[in-house]
C-alpha cells in the first residue's frame, strides 16, 4: 500500500494570474491537503473519507480519482486494478487548489504503484489537463504548486511547464475560508475576453516587477507589485464587503491581501507573527460565514506531493 499527500495551494498571488502559484502548510504542521492510499484490488474501485467526502459528486464517473485513472491508464495503456481510498480534507470549490490536490495525489500514486512509468513533466501535463476538464480552461497555477511545492511560475512551454522561484522566507501566509463555495469555470467565465493596452502593460510590471524583486530579495519593492488587474476588479463583487477587508486587514499591519485562487478564500501576508494572529483573529471574526470556515496561519511548503507511507 502507498499513500501520498497533496498541500493546499494559493493560486495567482494576486499578481500572477495562472502565473504564480505557491504550496502552503500550516505552521501547527497539521494536514491541509489530501490523501490518496493505494493498494492492489481485483477491480479499480474508489473509496471517499475525509471531512469533506460526502461533497464529491455521487456518480463515479464524475470522481475527479476517476478521471486520474482513466487518464493515466490511457497513457501507460494498461487497466491498473487497484483500490483507491481519497481522503478528502480540503473543501471544494474553496480556493485552496482542493482539485489540485486530489489530482496530483492520485497521480503521483498511481504513478508510484505502478513504478513510475511517466516523468514529472508527464505527470504535470496530465494534471494540467484534468484541472482544466474541471475549470474549463488549463491552469497549472494550483496543480504546479501542489504537485512540485514551494513558489511556481507557470511558463506552459513544450517542455518547461512550471519552474521553481525564490520566496520570502519570513513570510507568513494567512488564509481564511468563509465556508461557502465558488465554482472555478463560473469565476473565469466572468473576466473579460480581453484586457486593454495599458492594464496589460500595467499588469507586466506588476509582474517582472514582483519576480524582479524575489531574485534581487527586495521584500519591500516585491510588496509593492503584489497587485491584481486581471481578476480581482471582477471577482471583487461576489465577495461581500471585499474592500472594506482589504483596508482593514491592511490596517492590521499586512503586507499583501487578495483573492486565493477563484476564491472565496481569502489570503493575507504578514512578515511579523503577532501581526498573523491579529490579522487571524480579525479573519475568524468577520470573515467565516458558518461553522465550517477557518482561518489557517501557514507557512510556505517546499515539498508539495509526498509518499508519505
Ligand atoms: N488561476 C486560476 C483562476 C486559479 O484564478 O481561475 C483557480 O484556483
Amino acid at each position: 500500500m502507498i499513500k501520498i499527500y497533496s498541500p493546499a495551494t494559493i493560486g495567482n498571488i494576486s499578481v500572477g494570474f495562472d502565473t504564480l502559484g505557491l504550496a502552503i502548510s500550516p505552521i501547527d504542521n497539521s494536514n491541509f491537503g489530501d490523501t490518496i492510499e493505494i493498494k492492489k484490488y481485483k477491480k479499480f474501485d474508489i473509496k471517499n473519507i475525509g471531512k469533506f467526502s460526502k461533497k464529491l459528486p455521487k456518480e463515479f464517473n464524475k470522481n475527479i480519482v476517476w478521471k486520474c485513472w482513466k487518464y493515466f491508464c490511457k497513457k501507460i495503456k494498461k487497466k491498473i486494478s487497484v483500490l483507491i481510498t481519497l481522503e478528502k480534507n480540503m473543501p471544494i470549490g474553496s480556493g485552496l487548489g482542493s482539485s489540485a490536490c486530489s489530482i496530483s495525489a492520485s497521480l503521483v500514486a498511481m504513478n508510484e504503484f505502478c513504478k513510475n512509468p511517466l516523468s514529472k513533466i508527464e505527470l504535470l501535463k496530465l494534471m494540467g489537463k484534468l484541472e482544466g476538464e474541471i475549470s474549463g480552461n488549463i491552469h497549472y497555477d494550483n496543480v504546479a504548486p501542489c504537485f512540485l511545492g514551494g513558489l511556481q511560475i507557470i511558463l506552459n512551454k513544450k517542455n518547461i511547464i512550471s519552474q521553481s522561484i525564490p520566496f520570502f522566507k519570513n513570510w507568513i501566509w494567512i488564509v481564511a475560508w468563509p465556508g461557502t463555495k465558488t465554482s472555478t469555470l463560473q469565476a473565469r467565465k466572468i473576466l473579460p475576453k480581453t484586457y486593454n493596452l495599458k492594464t496589460c502593460i500595467e499588469h507586466s510590471r506588476n509582474l517582472s516587477g514582483f519576480i524582479h524583486s524575489s531574485y534581487s530579495t527586495q521584500q519591500q519593492l516585491a510588496i509593492k507589485f503584489i497587485k491584481d488587474l486581471i481578476a480581482e476588479p471582477y471577482r471583487m463583487k461576489y465577495i461581500p464587503k471585499f474592500l472594506e477587508i482589504k483596508k482593514k486587514i491592511k490596517k492590521i499591519g499586512s503586507i499583501g491581501f487578495g483573492i486565493s485562487g477563484s476564491g472565496p478564500t481569502v489570503f493575507s501576508i504578514c512578515n511579523n507573527m503577532e501581526i498573523a494572529k491579529k490579522i487571524s483573529q480579525w479573519l475568524e471574526k468577520n470573515y467565516l460565514k458558518n461553522n465550517k470556515g477557518f482561518v489557517k496561519i501557514c507557512k510556505v511548503n517546499n515539498k508539495g506531493t509526498i509518499i508519505i507511507r
